[in-house]
């Protein structure tokens, strides 16, 4: 039974850490003058760089190993084949089926799952040609101007995310708003500009029970039905949902042939490539969303088929666990120069904290190793007037993934020279620090290790890839960890606690002193 921490890797690596303490990573490349080229791989219009990490040839060997060792191939295998890898609530964890090739056939529970879901793309693809293409009228003949897509986590980051991605793609007079917090600001500052009469409202939600969304969800049929000379049959021509729950959507009111459907076996951090991603195909065109399905598809194809060495999400994997469990980093930052990436940092908060903050393997014993790292990040430039101060002087060491594209739409070639080079500089001035032998508060010492990762361009299809890579690195660094990527447990207390005290019968309850005084501030 593989352990991570009993496995005969882990002590290696730990050998190998105590043995490296003392080096400079800026000698590596004097040793190696071949070091990027060894430290290097490029796949699917990505290059990783992963040179400017801590890391030499011994330990990336023992890294190999390791997931040798964990054996990470069958796991590969067994997620893609549709095996229920999702232990804790015996499922399948299938979000690459999603973009498989249609023609491809794939059993699971003998339900043909490709028929599943070349149906639901079918449908999604006739909605996106009936509203962009005007046939799709509201309630009074207008054409829908706006699109307002109701859901939180993994219901709104990740299509937020790709629509703003590639907003340079948005090809059609659609105007796309998210909603997800259930501070009514979120939702009234979008409403006040729209007119229900040109106004989609999408309910996304996988289980349609997640308090904020219902909340967010009600409340705009309520804006629709005071805005205007309401009849029921309206709510047909301007809400649909996507969800798993048919039935709870069809008692909110919206019509069967309005609900996108999506299953169980779909985690919601891994869903845009489903009926959640509705919002980004209507903002793109279902053409374009096919595309950022192939390429997610191209890097499923080279994470199956490539070996460890030269496969680029285990590469990203093997080298956060040396850095959070070899090397004491607990924090992980992500920095995309592109500003259509700005939402990236968030999106993947969800999916590597939500997927591997866990503390208990897939046997059920609790682990005595660290696991997902805090992940958080922000676009540079900007990060560089924010918070680089403490990646450069500070007391911890913050693995940096940069994130950029070599080429951009927008043809303004000083500000495409003066992002790349800033990046590049500070991924430079991380690894070589700088002396000042007169005054030690200018000094940074440097050694601080980066990932370079760097897509041809910004397109459907390289972001495809750069997502599924990330969903990949997660997916690797669970198994090595031995732990299940695809449950998330831990949000259900919070849950449960809101909607008691939420509810009606809540008075009944006793609080500690400190909940108890603040209710009575707010007179509950
Ligand atoms: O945070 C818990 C969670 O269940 C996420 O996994 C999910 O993406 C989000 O809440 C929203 O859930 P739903 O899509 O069911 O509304």
């Amino acid at each position: 039974m593989y352990s991570f921490s009993h496995s005969k890797s882990y002590l290696k690596l730990k050998q190998l850490a105590l043995n490296s303490e003392r080096d400079r990573i800026a000698d590596y490349f004097k040793s190696d003058s071949e070091r990027f080229i060894n430290m290097s791989a490029k796949a699917n219009n990505i290059l990783i760089d992963y040179s400017k990490n801590k890391i030499t040839e011994p330990v990336l060997k023992e890294l190999l190993l390791l997931a040798d060792e964990s054996e990470l191939q069958k796991k590969i295998s067994l997620m893609y084949s549709g095996d229920h890898v999702n232990c804790t609530e015996d499922r399948p964890a299938l979000h690459t089926a999603l973009r498989r090739e249609l023609s491809e056939s794939l059993s699971v529970a003998g339900q043909d799952v490709m028929h599943d879901v070349s149906k639901a793309l079918a449908h999604v693809e006739a909605f996106c040609d009936q509203v962009r293409g005007g046939a799709w009228l509201g309630y009074n003949g207008n054409r829908i101007k706006n699109i307002v897509n109701i859901g939180i986590g993994g219901s709104d980051l990740g299509p937020s995310m790709v629509c703003q991605a590639l907003c340079e793609y948005q090809t059609s007079e659609l105007d796309v708003y998210f909603v997800s917090n259930v501070d009514a600001l979120d939702l009234n500052q979008v409403l006040v500009r729209l007119k229900p009469e040109e106004t989609m409202f999408i309910v996304s939600s996988k289980s349609f029970a997640t308090q904020e969304t219902m909340l967010n969800a009600h409340s705009a049929k309520q804006w629709f039905v005071d805005n205007t000379a309401y009849k029921e049959s309206y709510i047909a021509k301007h809400f649909v949902a996507v969800t798993t729950n048919i039935t709870a959507a069809q008692d909110f009111g919206i019509a069967l042939e309005n609900i996108f459907e999506f299953w169980d076996w779909v985690g919601g951090r891994y869903s845009l490539w489903s009926s959640t991603g509705l919002p980004i195909a209507l903002s793109i065109g279902f053409s374009a969303f096919s595309e950022l399905l192939a390429g997610a598809r191209s890097m499923d194809e080279h994470f199956l088929n490539t070996p460890f060495s030269k496969n680029l999400p285990v590469l990203l994997a093997l080298i956060g666990v040396w850095h959070i469990n070899f090397q004491g980093s607990n924090a992980h930052a992500v920095i995309p120069y592109n500003q259509c990436l700005n939402q990236l940092p968030a999106f993947l908060q969800q999916l590597d904290m939500e997927s591997n903050g866990k503390s208990v393997d897939v046997e059920g014993r609790h682990i005595d190793y660290d696991t997902a790292p805090i992940v958080w990040g922000q676009t540079g430039a900007n990060g560089q007037h924010a918070f680089f101060q403490l990646l450069h002087q500070g007391s911890q060491n913050v693995p940096v993934d940069f994130i950029a594209s070599i080429k951009h739409n927008i043809h303004t070639a000083s500000h495409n020279k003066a992002l790349l080079t800033n990046m590049f500089s500070q991924a430079q001035a991380l690894m070589l620090g700088c002396n000042d032998a007169e005054y030690s508060y200018k000094v940074c010492l440097g050694n601080k290790s980066s990932n370079m990762i760097l897509l041809d361009d910004i397109s459907p299809t390289s972001i495809g890839s750069l997502i599924a890579l990330y969903e990949h690195k997660v997916f690797t660094q669970g198994v090595i960890w031995n732990i299940n990527s695809f449950d998330q447990w831990g949000v259900e207390l919070g849950k449960a606690l809101a909607l008691r005290m939420n509810s009606a019968e809540f008075e009944h309850v006793e609080h500690d002193a400190s909940t108890q005084a603040l209710l009575d501030l707010i007179n509950m």
